[in-house]
């Protein structure tokens, strides 16, 4: 099948085939090549040719997109995400605008808890339908590629059955699927008083099964004060390690707790939230390949300071971008109102924001080689945009609140 988009008013993130760029760190965040009056090639799915239209060559196609007045894009990379859950937590946030903290409602039995007891109460066959509803949702804003943990099960039986919804997903969503096993999320009630037994539920019951069925690509632990401590956190990683998997974890979203430290000691793909950090986690994260990866979207919803990502990339450090995508701290999924929340909280530029969220989520989630950037050879996973006011790359994050992706090609 051979696809051809004519007159594309702006080719963006495209990559001349020398180039070999795996993430986009400090300065060079900035750089964006974008092609105006373009047209692109793509050959069973894969970015067979693209260029300017004036040296259009003469091309058989099966489908041909006139694209005029549009943006094309590499499709966002969504690199941390909780989208299996069983029910959404609307109680909770009526709660945080009379006055209750995030923890607080937390040690009260509600948050992660109340979203275990609801997904642990579901069968597997609706919390798939309604995770794929979900999926096909953050699809049609343009998410071309998504991490997704599990978490809400906090016990064997419900771990297995959010890991395996998570499967059924890869097996027949049309884009790229990674996940996390996230059982170090929260102490279950019947552990409360019994920590050490929980961290040995995780890992000499769950993991074994876990990675024998061959569910997980990663392992994630929330480390935070009143979760999992540095040496818990340091404990579970190691067991995640002996069975191949690399973390990717929850770090510094309440305090300046250790987790970006131990993440970076521990080898992590990428520490995650990062609304916490100073001198010293830029230093423990500068000379890593460990990606630091911010979430704003969970900053605005509890109405918590946002995370310092010029300090992050004046230092010369990658930034990375991704929703948090979850029924507590973070109800959207939406992409582009997560670029709007970069641009305006974060001070990030518009280049640094789709940088963010394109070639280092890919690097976030170990797809830089197929996904994050048009070049040929690369995955067709591709944003096609409206008909723009202003066919512009700043545009998007500009018109927050409206959607403005026509379909995602993938
Ligand atoms: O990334 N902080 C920990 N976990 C999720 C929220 C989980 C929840 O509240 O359900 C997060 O914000
Ligand atoms: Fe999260």
């Amino acid at each position: 099948m051979r696809l051809l988009i004519t007159n594309i008013a702006l080719l963006c993130n495209a990559e001349g085939p020398a180039s070999l760029i795996s993430r986009r760190s400090g300065a060079e965040m900035s750089v964006m090549p974008c092609m105006p009056d373009a047209w692109l090639l793509a050959e069973n799915g894969i970015i067979h040719s693209f260029g300017s239209m004036a040296g259009l060559p003469e091309v058989h196609a099966d489908v041909v997109i006139d694209g005029t007045g549009r943006l094309v894009l590499p499709a966002w990379v969504d690199s941390h995400t909780h989208l299996v859950f069983a029910a959404p937590r609307d109680g909770e946030f009526v709660d945080r605008i009379k006055g209750l903290s995030y923890e607080e409602i937390a040690r009260r039995g509600g948050g992660i808890l109340n979203s275990a007891r609801r997904l642990n109460a579901m069968d597997e066959s609706e919390l798939y339908d309604q995770s794929l509803a979900r999926l096909d949702a953050v699809m049609a804003t343009g998410t071309g590629a998504i991490e997704i943990k599990s978490g809400y099960g906090l016990c064997l039986e419900g771990e297995l059955k959010m890991l395996r919804v998570i499967r059924r997903l890869k097996e027949n969503a049309a884009i790229p699927i990674k996940s996390s096993f996230l059982a170090a999320h929260a102490y279950p009630v019947e552990y409360k008083e019994n920590k050490e037994g929980y961290l040995n539920l995780i890992i000499d019951k769950m993991l074994p099964q876990v990675a024998g069925e061959g569910l997980a690509d990663y392992m994630d632990v929330f480390c935070e004060e009143g979760f999992f401590g540095v040496p818990e956190t340091e404990r579970l990683l190691e067991a995640g390690a002996k069975y191949g998997l690399r973390p990717k974890i929850h770090a510094n979203q309440l305090y300046h707790s250790g987790g970006v430290q131990v993440g970076v000691r521990q080898n992590a793909v990428s520490v995650d939230h990062l609304e916490c950090v100073g001198d010293a986690e830029v230093a423990a994260l500068t000379g890593s390949s460990t990606m630091p990866t911010l979430l704003p979207g969970a900053a605005f919803f509890l109405g918590m300071h946002y995370q310092p990502a010029r300090k992050i990339i004046d230092a010369g450090l990658p930034v990375c971008l991704a929703t948090d995508y979850n029924p507590g701290s973070c109800p959207s999924g939406n992409v582009p109102l997560l670029l709007t929340l970069a641009c305006t909280q974060l001070k990030m530029s518009p280049e640094e924001a789709i940088n963010a969220v394109t070639i280092n989520g890919a690097a976030a989630l170990e797809l830089e080689k197929e996904l994050g950037t048009i070049k040929v050879g690369k995955r067709a996973n591709l944003i096609l945009t409206k008909p723009l006011a202003s066919p512009s790359l700043a545009y998007l994050p500009y018109d927050y609140g409206n959607n403005n992706i026509e379909r995602l090609i993938c």
